[in-house]
């Protein structure tokens, strides 16, 4: 069953269009995020649903039921924004019932609940703190506690971990997707951090000045981007532009403006001479040059080109080669440790296959 159910969404202000036409039904205990760049409609979506700005078209359902006219209190919808906006001169305790009490929920039943929420976020024992007595992501945690706490039908979180700094933020993303997986929320988290939202969510959502681009799992939108713009938001990419100069076997070739040629699997909707072609760091090996010749497949490209720069990540490497035609690439390899490094104005070979190439 949907719980949220947005109909063709339209929020004006003056000329600009905020969310443009927006339509996206989430099914219950989900977690969805919206991604996108900023101004792109994110958070005006966000409030639109919790009821803190009126949409100026569109319909907007709640557990099957038509919301448009119920203020946000009336709407069984969990809040939690990005400074989370603890109420500084109520204790923990007191923040997380607010929603309660608001809601008209009998009092008796009220410390239970709370309880109820401390131990899920694991705060037992700082009922009585203020919230300033309590660190970052101690008031994360209460935030949280409070959105969670009125059982709502829709948890809505606004850059949840943004005020967070990294190492936090990453233990804090691991605990909020168990926590959210534990009570069965039906989530919309907005993010900036795609490592986040691919990581948090079930599917992601990627908005583009106002509008709702692709919808996918985390994998699909990184994989197979509805267009140039997913493409190029989600991860990192080397782009190509290239005249198509036919082909052969499922297999076209394309020439840049460089002089490179570019092998790409053709698709089946490829129709115009030229296109831009897209190739993840991470799809392209390089190779000493000066090590044995690469064979040419029908299906791969060599490209032979220098070191650029080196850049070891920890986990990974990122090496940056300019290819003859003047043109750098971003290829990402993983450290293995014995693996001899790669040096800067070394020679080497970038070799890719032609299924790895997106064609725009
Ligand atoms: N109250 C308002 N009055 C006028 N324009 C607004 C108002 N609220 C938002 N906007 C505009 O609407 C657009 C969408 O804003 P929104 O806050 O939804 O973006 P966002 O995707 O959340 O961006 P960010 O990632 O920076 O938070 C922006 O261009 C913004 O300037
Ligand atoms: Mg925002």
């Amino acid at each position: 069953m949907n719980v949220l159910e947005l109909k063709n969404i339209t929020k004006k202000y003056g000329p600009l269009v905020a969310v443009d036409d927006v339509s996206l039904d989430v099914e219950r205990g989900r977690v969805i995020s919206l991604l996108g760049p900023s101004g792109c409609g994110k958070t005006t979506t966000l409030r639109i649903i919790a009821g803190f700005t009126s949409n100026d078209s569109g319909s907007l359902k709640i557990g099957g039921k038509d919301v448009s006219r119920l203020k946000p209190y009336e709407r069984n919808v969990g809040l939690l924004f990005q400074d989370y906006a603890l109420f500084p001169h109520m204790t923990v305790a007191q923040n997380i019932a607010y929603g309660l009490r608001y809601r008209g929920t009998q009092a008796s039943g009220i410390p239970s609940r709370v309880d109820k929420m401390l131990s899920l976020v694991q705060l037992t024992g700082m009922e009585r703190r203020y919230p300033r007595e309590l660190s970052g992501g101690q008031q994360q945690r209460v935030a949280l506690a409070r959105a969670l706490a009125i059982d709502p039908q829709i948890v809505l979180l606004d850059e949840p971990l943004s005020a967070l700094d990294a190492k936090l933020r990453l233990e804090l993303r691991i605990e909020l997707k168990e926590i959210l997986r534990s009570v069965g929320a039906t989530t919309i988290v907005v993010t900036h951090d795609q490592e986040e939202a691919l990581s948090l969510s079930d599917e992601v959502v990627i908005m583009h000045a106002g509008r709702i681009v692709q919808r996918g799992s985390p994998t699909q939108v990184y994989d197979t981007p509805a267009d140039k713009f997913v493409a190029q938001f989600v991860g990192r990419s080397n782009w190509f532009s290239g005249l198509r100069r036919g082909g052969s076997g499922g297999v076209s070739s394309y020439v840049t403006g460089e002089g490179l040629e570019i092998r790409a699997r053709s698709t089946p909707s490829e129709k115009r001479d030229s296109a831009d072609l897209c190739v993840r760091p991470e799809n392209i090996e390089i190779i000493d040059g000066a090590a044995a010749k690469v064979a040419e497949g029908a299906d791969s490209n060599v490209l032979a080109g220098v070191v650029i720069d080196v850049a070891p990540l920890g986990a990974d490497v990122h090496v940056v080669i300019e290819l003859q035609g003047k043109v750098r690439l971003l290829a990402i390899r993983k450290n293995f440790g014995r693996v001899p490094e790669l040096v800067s104005g070394q020679p080497v070979v970038a070799l890719f296959s032609a299924s790895d190439v997106l064609v725009f």
